[in-house]
């Protein structure tokens, strides 16, 4: 059935009507029968033969998954609804059948400016099959997202009739300082798992970086000392000691940049690296002193070694990229040198450009000259006004993507933005009324928009910085920051028309069905108490969980008798089959160390965090969390029973120990070295270990509640 037949289908039935399909984003679909379609009745995925091998070549990775590829992550989705099917071949719908195809009709997908897009689609329900059918397989991929949104809300039941959907911009999704905090790559590709639920499909990541050069204070030395990350390790010689063996746990290797880049082209989305240079590049001049200006974390351009020096870094890693478009930052370089400004970027520009056929970005900053211009081929990503006018600059012909501050987000801590999207702006922040769209860069002044249609604007990217460094937050804290907002803002940058009540009543549904992640660290229970280790029997070494959840741990020279579980030698453990716990929870327990156990023994631990007796030198009770302490002024009693908990609520994390009130473990934020800020840190529980670090001891009465 092709959708052109169905449009004519529909006008002729009384019951057809057209609607508006809630979901994040929304749906227009024109429903032809007062019958449903039930999920339940769909016993396989059947890829169109002709279409199978198809990829899309005119995204923007040049890595794209297959119609059938993308069928097969599809049908593991499904599972998200409890449906488990197959993933089968043929050449048309059959009864019971998800049918994933491709349309030849161009006229149904354009964006906002009246182009052709690839990555439009149209879902088509019939009383006994459905078809979806993209302009490309990553439109199919898309139809698919709409499906399991549907599928979810209408309780598997899906209207009958067809629509036909297309983002209105082609850059949708957000960008991440990777250089002033280390992500894990399970990290970035669990968050490419929350885009593309929501049909996000840009991941811009910051690798490089350096906290703010305070010239003002700091000496030559401590500049050259300052933290300062380049993410990219390579053994290429022409980078060599460009990142410090320190850091090469706290960074990509080649291969794990390839897994990050091709699991989240598994769901759409393409990864923008971003190398910084001429300014905030300390890191660059930490390797190469000679070529730093008076502030350090500026190249000198005219130095002879400079360019060629970022060109040896480019030539090394280009052949990483499997993106397009890559993103040289340009960012807040000194505009008194303006001309030299330009030339770094028109020629990093053409010397990527003739190296690897790709396209370059750069950060909007204001380089005043009156004899040179940066290419009208580099689209300009807007931030701020006071560097630049991006509606001056698409009347001037230059492309530009819309990361308006007005969206930025600093972890933690900031003077000047803050540490959530704004929702509000979202849904009412367009200065001429309504919802705010990827055209409006300024959420106050209407003048300064574009109109909707305006071909200049390429999408929108919400940033996230981490001004402060890697210890003002974990890493989950960067998903915290999103999770709330980033979807009502991918309603708008694909250009849904959600409203805010509309969003509020079907968030928390979607958001407890998100494919391919788990980044609230959630565990499925029966009830509120997770898991409940009363150490009453062991048998075989099994330690029985008595919550009802069966997470049962294993013993390993360890004994329990009388509700104690005893760990007598250094690496005397628990294991359990649990890893890690997001807000809320509290996780309680008595313990009785021994006076034999080291300070620094961990007490319990998992993959994102350890509590520890103490850090190795004082014996202050902390957490760990990527090997940053957050210490409390609190000692356990050693040969003595204490009741603790440890609780994480909200964005706090908090100890209760012998009776006294809760202690908060906080963040010491250093602020440009002129002062320092303490703040909350949400860290997991750790849970995957109880002991095994040198702790000698015992406890007893665990149990998580999955509530603080
Ligand atoms: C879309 O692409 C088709 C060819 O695939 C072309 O015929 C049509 O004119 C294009 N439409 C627009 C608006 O660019
Ligand atoms: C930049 O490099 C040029 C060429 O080597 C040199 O003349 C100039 O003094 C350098 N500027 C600074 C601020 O070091
Ligand atoms: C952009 O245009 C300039 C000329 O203005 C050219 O040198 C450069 O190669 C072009 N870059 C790309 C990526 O096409
Ligand atoms: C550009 O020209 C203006 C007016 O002649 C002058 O004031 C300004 O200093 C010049 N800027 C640069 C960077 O040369
Ligand atoms: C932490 O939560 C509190 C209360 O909900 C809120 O006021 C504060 O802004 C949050 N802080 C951050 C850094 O998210
Ligand atoms: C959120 O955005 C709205 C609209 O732009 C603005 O009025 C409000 O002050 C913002 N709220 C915060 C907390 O910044
Ligand atoms: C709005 O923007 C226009 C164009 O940039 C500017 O001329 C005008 O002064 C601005 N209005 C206000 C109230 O800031
Ligand atoms: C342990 O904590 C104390 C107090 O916070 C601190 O002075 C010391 O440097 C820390 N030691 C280690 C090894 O982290
Ligand atoms: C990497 O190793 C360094 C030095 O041992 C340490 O300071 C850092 O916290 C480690 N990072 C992670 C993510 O484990
Ligand atoms: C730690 O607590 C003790 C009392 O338990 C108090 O005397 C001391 O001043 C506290 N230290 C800090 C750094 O708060
Ligand atoms: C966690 O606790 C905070 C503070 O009590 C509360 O605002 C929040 O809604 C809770 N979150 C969940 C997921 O229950
Ligand atoms: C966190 O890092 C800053 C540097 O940005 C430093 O000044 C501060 O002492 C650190 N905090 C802790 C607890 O190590």
């Amino acid at each position: 059935m092709r959708p052109g037949g169905v449009f004519i289908f529909t006008a002729l039935l009384a019951v057809a009507y057209a609607k508006t399909l809630i979901g994040i984003p929304t749906f227009d679909f024109d429903v032809t029968s007062t019958a449903q379609f039930s999920l339940s009745q769909v016993t396989r995925i059947l890829v169109d033969s002709r279409f199978q091998s198809t990829v899309d070549l005119n995204g923007k990775t040049l890595i794209p998954p297959t119609l059938f590829a993308f069928a097969e992550t599809f049908a593991s989705d499904l599972v998200e609804l409890g449906l488990q099917v197959p993933v089968q071949v043929a050449s048309s719908a059959q009864p019971g059948s998800i049918f994933l195809t491709i349309s030849s009709d161009d006229r149904l997908y354009l964006d906002a400016a009246g182009r052709n897009t690839s990555e439009g689609y149209t879902l088509t329900v019939g009383t006994e099959s459905v078809i979806i059918s993209g302009a490309s397989p990553l439109g199919t991929w898309w139809g698919t997202r709409t499906l399991i949104q549907q599928g979810k809300l209408g309780g598997l039941k899906l209207p009958i009739g067809s629509g036909s959907d297309a983002p209105g911009w082609g850059t949708r999704g957000v960008m991440l300082d990777a250089g002033r905090h280390y992500y894990p790559p399970e990290f970035l590709i669990e968050i490419c798992a929350y885009l593309s639920f929501f049909k996000q499909n840009t991941f811009h990541v910051h690798l490089s970086d350096n906290l703010f050069n305070n010239v003002d204070i700091y000496s030559r030395e401590r500049s050259l000392d300052l933290y300062a990350a380049f993410r990219l390790n390579s053994d290429d010689s022409a980078v060599a000691g460009l990142v410090r063996p320190y850091r090469f746990n706290e960074s990509y290797t080649r291969e794990t940049f390839d897994d990050i880049q091709s699991s989240c082209a598994a769901r759409g989305v393409t990864i923008i690296p971003e190398i910084e240079a001429p300014g905030h590049a300390l890191v660059i001049v930490q390797w190469k002193p000679k070529l730093g200006l008076a502030d350090l974390s500026l190249l000198n351009i005219s130095h002879p070694e400079t360019i060629p020096t970022m060109k040896a870094i480019w030539t090394t890693f280009l052949p990483w990229f499997h993106s397009k478009t890559v993103h040289i930052g340009a960012d807040e370089y000194d505009s008194l040198l303006a001309n030299d400004y330009i030339l770094f970027v028109n020629t990093l520009s053409s010397f990527i450009g003739s190296s690897s056929g790709k396209d370059i970005r750069i950060w909007g900053t204001n380089e005043p000259s009156n004899t040179s211009t940066v290419s009208r081929n580099i689209t300009i990503q807007h931030w701020e006004f006071f560097e630049d006018n991006p509606f001056d600059l698409i009347k001037q012909n230059y492309s530009v993507l819309n990361s308006d501050d007005g969206f930025y987000i600093v972890g933690k801590f900031s003077g000047s933005y803050p540490q959530q999207l704004n929702v509000t702006r979202i849904f009412e922040g367009n200065p001429a009324g309504g919802a705010w769209a990827p055209n409006i860069f300024d959420t106050n002044n209407a003048t300064n928009n574009p109109p909707r249609d305006d071909p200049g604007v390429v999408g929108h990217i919400a940033a996230q910085w981490n001004d402060y460094g890697p210890n003002a937050t974990v890493v989950t804290e960067a998903y915290y920051s999103w999770r709330d907002g980033l979807p009502a803002l991918a309603d708008k940058q694909w250009g849904g028309v959600l409203t805010r009540a509309q969003y509020d009543t079907i968030f928390d549904t979607l958001h407890s069905i998100i494919p391919g992640q788990n980044l609230d660290r959630a565990i499925v229970s029966k009830t509120d108490v997770i898991l409940r280790y009363d150490f009453t029997t062991a048998s075989r070494g099994t330690i029985v969980d008595s919550s009802g959840n069966g997470y049962d741990g294993t013993c390993v020279a360890c004994s329990v008798s009388n509700g104690v579980l005893s760990l007598s030698s250094p690496n005397s453990r628990l294991t359990t089959p649990l890893s890690s716990k997001g807000r809320n929870y509290t996780l309680s327990f008595s313990i009785n160390p021994s006076s034999h156990a080291p300070i620094g023994a961990s007490i319990l631990s998992g993959p994102e965090s350890s509590l520890v007796l103490g850090n190795g030198t004082v014996q202050n009770l902390a957490l760990i969390s990527a090997n940053q302490a957050y210490v409390l002024n609190y000692t356990l009693p050693r040969d003595a029973w204490t009741d603790v908990a440890l609780i994480g609520r909200g964005n706090a994390t908090f100890l209760r120990a012998g009776g006294r009130p809760e202690m908060q473990f906080l963040a010491v934020l250093g602020i440009n070295g002129d002062s320092f800020e303490w703040q909350p840190i949400a860290v997991e529980a750790p849970l995957a270990q109880i002991g095994g670090n040198g702790f000698v001891g015992g406890i007893s009465n665990l149990q998580l509640l999955g509530s603080a």
